[in-house]
């Protein structure tokens, strides 16, 4: 099957199940994250078995559901959210951990705000922090657009150079310091996982111009430039990365800081969503 069969067989599989809908705002809720697709107004739950082509995840802390309803703080918003992902450490092909945000933008999303938990590797991060993404450094070892391209999809070439939108950048910006926070920008390094990084890895990550680090969101962020959607990528700082402090790692502690910041960070994406409804958008 083609990529663009694959595409419209999912997008109708969707469209069943919510007829009417009509999102323009695409949302894939990382690590810990997934509840705040439970606050969407009239929330209509897919689960991802349901929709041909999305891989299943198998971590703990991912529902796998698709929620269509409506965000904002007044609830204006059309919104498909990804009640978690799949990465690319569960063994799926890149281009399959990257289908979910293709879906998202083929049933009309303009916008994908992808959301992650990641590891500080600027030291003056304080883990609960949310950072607004500025750019991306892909060190996944491939890429989800290898391979064929169709050109009614996206460019063989897209350009990289403004992944993250500077408008939703400000946007997030703002809805952080409405709400009391003065919200900071960083570089997020994609690394394939599962194992988390050692100190020498998280000091040449650091040489290399990375504040964060996670094992998520640039397969998403690349194939939504491709589609020419405009992406806002936030990470959650649920810890500092390995060798910064004594402290060891756990994915429960990533969960557990996840959940704390859950309140504000669901508060966030309100707001930012509120910013987004027509016609400011
Ligand atoms: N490294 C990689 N991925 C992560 C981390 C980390 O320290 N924290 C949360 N996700």
């Amino acid at each position: 099957m083609t990529l663009r069969e694959e595409l419209d067989g999912a997008v109708a599989a969707i469209r069943r199940r919510v007829p009417n809908a009509r999102p323009t705002v695409g949302l894939i809720l990382g690590s810990g994250l997934g509840s705040f697709a439970d606050k969407l107004g009239g929330a209509t739950k897919i689960p991802f078995e349901e929709i041909p082509g999305f891989p299943t995840s198998t971590i703990v802390g991912h529902a796998g559901n698709l929620v269509y309803g409506q965000g904002g703080d007044s609830a204006t918003v059309q919104v498909l959210a990804m009640q978690g992902r799949v990465h690319y450490y569960e063994g799926h092909d890149i281009q399959r951990v990257a289908f979910p945000a293709r879906v998202l933008i083929a049933a009309g999303c303009k916008i994908l705000i992808v959301t992650n938990a990641a590891g500080g590797v600027d030291a003056t991060l304080t883990p609960g922090e949310i950072v607004i993404l500025r750019d991306h450094l892909n060190l996944l070892p491939v890429s989800p657009l290898r391979g064929v391209n169709d050109e009614s999809i996206g460019p063989r070439f897209p350009d990289m150079s403004e992944v993250y939108d500077p408008k939703l950048r400000v946007i997030a910006g703002q809805a952080g310091a409405e709400l009391g926070s003065k919200m900071r920008e960083g570089v997020y390094a994609a690394l394939p996982g599962p194992a988390y990084e050692t100190p020498a890895e998280v000091k040449m990550l650091r040489l290399l111009g990375a504040d964060l680090v996670g094992m998520s969101t640039v397969p998403e962020a690349i194939v939504a430039m491709h589609m020419g959607a405009r992406v806002l990528g936030l990470s959650c700082v649920t810890n500092l990365a390995a060798g910064i402090t004594s402290q060891k790692l756990s994915h429960t502690e990533v969960t557990e800081t996840a959940a704390r910041v859950r309140d504000s960070f669901e508060r966030l994406l309100a707001r930012i969503l509120a910013k987004l409804a027509p016609p400011e958008a």
